[in-house]
Formats: C-alpha cells, sequence, structure tokens
C-alpha cells in the first residue's frame, strides 16, 4: 500500500495547526528512499537528498537516518546539513556560479565538492593542488526536463562545464596536478524517460579514459513524480537495469568500476508533502467561479513559475457534487493555483489541499505582500510534530533598520 495521509488526518491536522499549513509524512519518503535503493541494488550506488527542494532540518535528519546523504547548492545548505549532525563524508556540494571563498570553507569543511566553472577549478588547483580530491560538473549537451526553466544540461545552459572545453579541463588538471575523483551531470528535472540517463552515462563513458583517479559517476537528480491522476511513476528499476546494461558492456568490461551517485530532491519529498489552505472567498464572475485561498504564490511558486499541476481536492464537502472552480490566492497579482478544475462544491472556509507540495514548496516560498510563511508539521509513526512555527508580526521587522 502506498503511503499517503488520509482526508481526515488531514483535516484534523488543519484543525490542530491552523492553515495555511505544509504537511510533510516521514514514511512517504521512506517508501521512495527504498524504491531508489532497491531499484538501483544490483550497481554501487549512493544517493544524496538534493535538499534545495525542502531543507527543514527534521527532514534532512530523517532522510539522513534513512541512510542517504545530503546533496547542497550553496555553502548555507551545507552548514545546515552539518548543524543537522550529518557527517561531512555524506554531504556533497555541488556548485553554481559560487565564489571561489564557498569553495574554501566547504573545503574547511571536508565536504565532497563538484565544482563547475574552469575559472575555480583554475584557483582550486593554484591552492589545493593534489591535496583534495574533487569533482567537476560537466555540461552534458543534452536537453531533457519537464520545461526550459528546470532543463540544465544543453548547448544555452549556464550549468557546467561545457564536455566541449574538455582539452582546457585537462589542461589545468594536469597543470596543478588536481585529483578528479567524479564527474557530475544533472540535465534536468522531471525526467521519466531512462534514455536521458543512459544518454548521460554515455556522454561521460567517452571522458573516463582522461581521468584516472575517477571513482565516482554523479548523474544528479531529475527523477519525475506524478503530479496529475493520471500520471505514472517512474520506473526506477528499469532506469538502473538500462544503465547497468550500458556499464557492463561499454565501461566496467575495460577493467574500470565506479560508484554512482544521483542527487534526487523531487522524488524523495515532493509527494510527502500537502499544503492545506482553506477558502477565503468564493466569486462568481459570471463566467467563472474562483475559490479564493488563504495562501499564494509566496506559497507555493510552482504553478505560476513553471505552469506546474498541483492535484487539489476539498476535504471539507467530500460528498457534494463536483463543479468547476478556478483556484486562486490572495496576493496583490494573479496567482492561479489551477484554472477549471473540477471540485466537490466548494464553500467558504472550506479546507482544499494541494497535494505534491513537499519539494520546492517551502523552500521557494517568500513573504511577499507581507505575508506569513506557512507553519510546517512533520508526521511521523502516526504523531504530528510542529517542525517550523508560522511567522508573527516581528518576523515581518526582524532584519529592518528603522532609520527615518
Ligand atoms: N542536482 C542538481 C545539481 C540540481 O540542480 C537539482 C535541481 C537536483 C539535483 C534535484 O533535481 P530534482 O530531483 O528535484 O528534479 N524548482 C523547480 C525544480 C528546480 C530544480 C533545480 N535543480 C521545480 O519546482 O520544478
Amino acid at each position: 500500500m502506498p503511503q499517503s495521509l488520509t482526508h481526515t488526518q488531514l483535516v484534523e491536522l488543519a484543525d490542530r495547526f491552523g492553515t495555511p499549513l505544509y504537511v510533510y509524512h516521514a514514511e512517504k519518503i521512506k517508501e521512495q528512499y527504498e524504491k531508489l535503493t532497491e531499484g538501483f541494488s544490483s550497481l554501487d550506488s549512493r544517493f544524496f537528498f538534493a535538499c534545495k527542494a525542502l531543507t527543514n532540518i527534521n527532514i534532512l535528519k530523517y532522510i539522513h537516518s534513512l541512510g542517504c546523504g545530503i546533496d547542497c547548492s550553496s555553502i548555507n545548505e551545507v552548514k545546515l546539513a552539518l548543524h543537522a549532525g550529518i557527517p561531512e563524508e555524506k554531504i556533497l556540494y555541488t556548485s553554481n556560479g559560487i565564489s571561489f571563498a564557498e569553495i574554501e570553507e566547504a573545503v574547511q569543511s571536508g565536504v565532497h565538492i563538484n565544482i563547475d566553472s574552469l575559472s575555480n577549478l583554475e584557483k582550486f588547483g593554484k591552492k589545493y593542488g593534489n591535496t583534495y580530491p574533487v569533482g567537476v560538473r560537466l555540461r552534458p549537451n543534452i536537453l531533457a526536463g519537464g520545461n526550459l526553466k528546470i532543463s540544465t544540461g544543453h548547448e544555452k545552459s549556464k550549468f557546467g562545464i561545457p564536455i566541449d572545453q574538455l582539452d582546457l579541463l585537462k589542461g589545468i588538471v594536469a597543470e596543478n596536478s588536481i585529483r578528479i575523483k567524479t564527474l557530475h551531470i544533472h540535465t534536468g528535472s522531471d525526467i521519466k524517460d531512462a534514455d536521458v540517463f543512459v544518454h548521460g552515462i554515455k556522454v561521460l563513458s567517452e571522458l573516463v579514459s582522461h581521468f584516472p583517479d575517477l571513482e565516482v559517476i554523479d548523474l544528479g537528480g531529475g527523477f519525475k513524480v506524478p503530479y496529475e491522476p493520471e500520471d505514472e511513476e517512474t520506473d526506477i528499476a528499469f532506469i538502473a537495469d538500462k544503465l547497468k546494461k550500458y556499464l557492463e558492456t561499454h565501461l566496467f568490461n575495460k577493467g574500470r568500476t565506479f560508484q554512482l551517485w544521483f542527487e534526487p530532491g523531487k522524488y524523495l519529498v515532493s509527494e510527502c508533502g500537502y499544503l492545506i489552505t482553506q477558502v477565503n472567498v468564493l466569486k462568481d464572475n459570471g463566467v467563472q467561479i474562483f475559490a479564493g485561498i488563504n495562501s499564494g504564490l509566496n506559497h507555493l511558486i510552482r504553478p505560476m513559475m513553471y505552469d506546474a499541476y498541483h492535484h487539489i481536492v476539498n476535504l471539507s464537502n467530500p460528498h457534494a457534487e463536483e463543479k468547476v472552480y478556478t483556484v486562486t490566492g490572495y496576493i496583490c497579482e494573479t496567482d492561479t493555483f489551477a484554472t477549471d478544475r473540477l471540485l466537490h462544491e466548494v464553500r467558504e472556509g472550506d479546507y482544499l489541499v494541494l497535494y505534491n507540495a513537499g519539494a520546492y514548496g517551502f523552500e521557494m516560498s517568500s513573504n511577499y505582500n507581507s505575508r506569513y510563511k506557512p507553519a510546517e508539521v512533520l508526521v511521523k509513526e502516526g504523531d504530528a510534530f510542529l517542525i517550523r512555527r508560522r511567522d508573527e508580526f516581528e518576523d515581518l521587522l526582524k532584519n529592518q533598520i528603522t532609520v527615518v
């Protein structure tokens, strides 16, 4: 039975903690992690949770307790992971466009690092030479991902060192005796097609002979999760099998074996998360009925930023007949969560839940319109714990300095 919270549980949580409320279900994260480890069990693989998706300290600790490492995209995420008690060998810092000072700080922490520019690699080589084995993030020239905003491996992408610059890369490595232990790519998010991962490994396989110290091939994250009710699950075991076949026939047979690393974000935490909201106002403009909820793009920006679909259910009126609604937020600009969506008849005060809210939900939230960020709750083994209190008025003033 797939893990999920029932409508009754969600209503109880909304009654107890108030709305808007982010809820995360620990056992669902575990289920997802086990699908990854079981799917890839025939390969020497390691997983690092791309914590940019959700950085609450409790989530980091819980995911680490399952055996998973943490992938970071800023030095502050590295600090959060260390603060959560995660040992440095389980932390990976895959950088992008950062200052060299952050790389120096990461070296001091002793975490794994993937460097994504020739400029930083050169500075790294001058300072550390062969003393600190490091990874390089490459741009494989592969176009993949749910939409262009979340595609990162293509020829116009800012991410990584273009593979076309291999000679320059090798020059810097040789001149400074850098020990390259990892080749990394991340082609994008929302990828279901196994061939994208095989294409990635193919590109990297052609490069391994240039790096004698190589231990790890890191294929990044991007495993798609179902968002719409008719979406199918990504078949992890199928992807693993295809990768294994490729590796065995093209790489491992030449006497070189590597660990495979992955950095799943959405796959681990998207489906565990729920954003429970309440209907403030109903408005019938003659053409559409708007259900205006007590949330907005300040809490969940994905629909407006990526045209992302989030399934919505009216928790409060489950047996009523279905009608068509456009669900909007309370931000003073267009913030539509869903257009012309069938929902059980909505009344003011009803609880509406948005699904798949765990990944890039709270994490991308803001205080726009001076609204409070929601509280976060973790449900684990049947108990609910408040893991972040709702903002209060003082939080809006916290860093402001009155000078006039
Ligand atoms: N590794 C690297 C280097 C990444 O840049 C990312 C995501 C991941 C791993 C994790 O990707 P995932 O498994 O979550 O697809 N805010 C967007 C997604 C942006 C992803 C950025 N990088 C969204 O809500 O769809």
